[in-house]
């Protein structure tokens, strides 16, 4: 098993470059996008569909495409808070707190976001995509496992143009879970071990603390209403799923 990471987003363009038919990509925005998307399904959402741009979201709108089997709902930010654009007002913002069993169960999620969906759109040649989070990685690093992956690459979504302290904590984190201190078979890569060195300092001085200094953490505990979504966001394995986005672009629980 090799895995590599990408730590700034910085990155993503040339991920278009790269053959990836047999890498399995694993995209971390933890605060907040993929924490939401991963919190969503496991409160009852059929799907969340992924898009780069708000144009493209509120185009699910359009009669013909409202025909889907499952009630549309869009969601997504802006600066941090919810879309209001075309007149169409976002049903969700990007705090996982929103998506309650009460509004997303059984519904289709359309969701645009600064880097989190750019991120996973990015990696759609891939064999495997999946979303992830502090919320659900033991069930990701369990799924990657059984699966024999040959190549991993997490892909840290970070925060405009820059790199982000969380994703790759968690990024990290996961590999860690994947290569125990004892393996000697799988390949090491030097971005997979900086995501491991900058997990266990987290660890050390302590994960909420950490977050809490990092830009997006301090960008979100300055705003009273989403500052909540930080600790919301840093619970682990909370929900022991897997978010796979399968080649049409659509992210479903696998199976
Ligand atoms: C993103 O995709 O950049 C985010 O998740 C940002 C946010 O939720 O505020």
């Amino acid at each position: 098993m090799k895995i590599e990471t990408i730590l700034t987003p910085a990155e993503l363009p040339a991920l278009a470059q790269r053959d990836l038919r047999a890498t399995a990509c694993v995209v971390f925005d933890v605060l907040r996008a993929t924490s939401t998307f991963v919190t969503a399904l496991h409160h009852g959402a059929q799907a969340i569909i992924p898009v780069s741009e708000i144009a493209e979201a509120v185009a699910f709108k359009k009669p013909e495409v409202r025909s889907r089997k499952s009630e549309i709902l869009l969601g997504g930010e802006r600066n941090g808070v919810r879309i209001s654009a075309d007149g169409i007002d976002f049903d969700l913002g990007n705090s996982p707190r929103e998506y309650t069993p009460e509004k997303v169960r059984g519904k289709t999620i359309i969701s645009t976001t600064t880097n989190g969906t750019r991120a996973l759109r990015a990696c759609v040649g891939a064999k495997t995509v999946l979303a992830a989070s502090f919320l659900n990685l033991t069930a990701t690093a369990e799924f990657l496992r059984q699966n024999r992956f040959e190549n991993i690459l997490l892909v840290c979504a970070g925060t405009g143009e820059n790199p982000a302290d969380e994703d790759i904590i968690a990024a990290g984190a996961l590999v860690d879970a994947l290569l125990p201190g004892k393996d000697t078979h799988s390949k090491r890569t030097d971005s997979a071990m900086t995501a491991r060195a900058a997990y266990f300092e987290a660890v050390r001085i302590g994960l909420d603390r950490k977050i809490s200094l990092s830009e997006n953490g301090q960008r979100l505990l300055a705003i009273p209403e989403l500052r909540d979504d930080v600790a919301f966001c840093l619970q682990r394995d909370i929900f022991p799923l897997v978010a796979k986005m399968e080649t049409d672009g659509v992210i479903q629980i696998a199976k």
